[in-house]
């Protein structure tokens, strides 16, 4: 999604702002802009232009414009296209207001439609400009800042975080933040400013995270901050512990690998925290030990990987701790009609905590009396804050668009939640809880081993053998159909390889007409002999249409692994946990496959991360 950065102080703004943009790009990367005041004049200037980060540097080199109070913006194109005209900053009719912006303007037709009639012309298609020129009006009946802001925000519907710099003031950002992340880092003789505080990072520890609807005035020495209604709010600031170099590539070429091998640990730092917490896990989910074990089922809802991770928990709660599990796409459960069942819990699964559609999913459920939980990597997310409990997962901080560690560490999650939840209801007893423990780690050991024992032959031969293909058969049965939904989501997004994902029961129900000697196979073993037994059904069906296939098979799993054309082996693990053993060797493959394509991996075009719009 687009992010928001801005700096007021006593050094020039330019650098940190372009520093603190590089940082967030892989947010949004359809289009960048920086605007400043003039010290000479107190005008505003600006440069923006279509394109990475990178071409809005080399203008700027160009025109160095620079000055104490500058804002900036990386776009994810939601109105109008990536184009220099709708890139941010937007200005009203003066060019007196400037405005970056993060979020949706839902009501923009409606005020773009009024504002016109009022003579106000507008010169791209973004609902961001909407709120430069009805500033301007609100300043024009408001003369005071925060009047005029509240009648400003009174008018915009939607989720929005936004910078505004005026040439009236100067030396003041103007924060507004609804539903969409804003925090702002206090210096010495210096304000950082930006959607994600990893823009600041190692800047200074002390952050302000703005509340839901609220605005602030930000000079280099102080902060104001308001309700919406007008109403001062006490400055609340926390202190933080985060560095830049934590997120440095640390050697590798793309986050995405770095991230990859981080896995082992992170799920590793996932057992060793939920095992720390074992004890107060139901106060930090908000739920009692009673409401725990009255729980008849359970509701489980997420989008893309956390979907798949949550889809792969299903089968867990069921399994495990015998609950009946009902799994929703965030997207589609808010349009749906809503039967809220007692003795039941809600359980968000998200990496960022801030994805609209898993949000307001919960904001509905929190109108029931159901508790809501969010399962996120993300402590200080608007999900954690808006749901009744929160469990973490410890993937640390995950910078590629293609979610690796927070799906694993998602994965160790919900298997570690379901023995817990098992345990409560004397399902199982604590050494069992030990045991599915010890079984994670092993899983971890696993996932990260099999990269290594393929590693050079995926390098040499399989990537550049598989990257001619233009599309892709996955198939999986039981939780290896999820893991198959997650894998292909995977090739797509960073190969752009066209790939469909099928439980291999259906195929004979219609994908069997795909196959042909162009369109390979990717079948998901699994370790239950029944299950296997199955799969190996569906290959003889996919072999003897003249289909090629590769096998992701458990050791020993001979039958299938004669049948196949390319063998991955793997090492058996706990028969629940194939997926998580599987996961590592999937992603480098998919990886290595976008490397010999030479896409763009951590920024897959048309992607961001953390999809803070519907
Ligand atoms: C795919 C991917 C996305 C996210 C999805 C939800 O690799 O990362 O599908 O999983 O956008 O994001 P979170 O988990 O932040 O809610």
């Amino acid at each position: 999604m687009c992010s928001v950065v801005g700096y007021v102080g006593n050094e020039y703004s330019r650098k940190f702002v372009l520093e603190g943009l590089s940082r967030l790009e892989y947010r949004g990367y359809d289009s960048a802009g920086f605007a400043c005041i003039d010290p000479d004049n107190n005008r505003l200037m600006y440069a923006k232009s279509e394109g990475k980060l990178q071409r809005l540097v080399s203008l700027l080199e160009k025109e160095p414009i620079d000055g104490f109070a500058g804002i900036g913006h990386t776009r994810w194109s939601t109105h109008g296209a990536s184009s220099e005209q709708n890139a941010h900053p937007h200005f009203d009719c003066e060019k007196l207001i400037s405005v970056v912006h993060n979020g949706i303007i839902e009501n923009h037709t409606e005020l773009r439609h009024q504002l016109e009639k009022t003579g106000h012309t507008f010169h791209s298609e973004t609902d961001t400009e909407i709120i430069a020129h009805l500033f301007e009006s609100s300043l024009s009946v408001r003369k005071e800042l925060p009047e005029a802001i509240v009648h400003l925000v009174q008018q915009l519907q939607g989720a929005y975080a936004f910078i505004s710099l005026l040439n009236a003031h100067p030396d003041t950002m103007v924060l507004v933040r609804k539903r969409s992340p804003l925090c702002i880092g206090l210096g010495d003789g210096q304000m950082f400013v930006a959607s994600d505080m990893l823009a600041f990072a190692g800047k200074t520890r002390n952050v302000i995270f703005m509340p839901d609807e609220s605005f602030a005035l930000v000079c280099k020495d102080s902060v104001e901050l308001y309700r919406f209604d007008g109403t001062p709010i006490a400055v609340s600031v926390q202190e933080v512990d985060v560095t830049w170099d934590m997120y440095e590539k640390q050697g590798h070429d793309h986050y995405m690998l770095k991230e990859i091998y981080e896995q082992k640990t992170a799920i590793h730092d996932t057992v060793d925290f939920l095992h720390s917490v074992k004890d107060r896990i139901w106060d930090d989910m908000g739920m009692s030990a009673k409401q725990i074990c009255a729980l008849d089922s359970i509701n489980l809802v997420g989008c893309g990987t956390s979907w798949h991770a949550g889809y792969i928990g299903k089968f867990f709660f069921e399994t495990i701790a015998m609950l009946p599990t009902q799994l929703h796409l965030a997207s589609e459960f808010r349009y749906l009609p809503f039967f809220p069942v007692k003795n039941n819990m809600f359980l968000a699964i998200s990496q960022s905590g801030e994805t609209a559609d898993t949000l307001e999913a919960i904001r509905m459920v929190n109108e029931f009396q159901i508790p809501t939980v969010a399962l996120t990597n993300v402590s200080s997310s608007t999900m954690v804050r808006e749901s009744e409990g929160f469990v973490l997962t410890q993937a640390g901080r995950e910078i590629a668009v293609a979610s690796t560690k927070a799906f694993s560490t998602q994965v160790t999650a919900l298997y570690w939640m379901a023995h817990r939840i098992a345990c409560e209801k004397k399902i199982i007893n604590t050494s069992q809880l030990e045991s599915a423990q010890h079984d994670l780690l092993v899983a971890a050991e696993v996932l990260e081993n099999t990269i290594e024992n393929y590693k050079l032959s995926i390098i040499k031969d399989l990537a550049p053998r598989y990257a001619r293909y233009k599309k892709m058969i996955f198939l999986g049965r039981h939780n290896s159909y999820p893991f198959a939904l997650e894998s292909a989501l995977k090739l797509k997004e960073i190969a752009y390889i066209l790939a469909t994902a099928y439980p291999a029961g259906e195929l004979k129900h219609g994908p069997l007409a795909l196959i042909d000697a162009d369109t390979p196979t990717i079948i998901f073993s699994h370790q239950d002999p029944l299950i296997y037994q199955k799969l190996v059904g569906n290959v003889q069906e996919v072999k003897a249409r003249g289909g090629h296939v590769i096998a992701f098979a458990f050791e020993g799993q001979k039958e299938l692994c004669d049948l196949a054309d390319t063998v991955f082996e793997i090492p058996r693990v706990k028969s629940m946990l194939g997926p998580l053993a599987m996961t590592g060797l999937m992603q480098f493959f998919f990886y290595a496959i976008a490397k010999e394509l030479d896409r763009p991996i951590d920024k897959p075009r048309n992607l961001a991360k953390s999809v803070t719009v519907e």
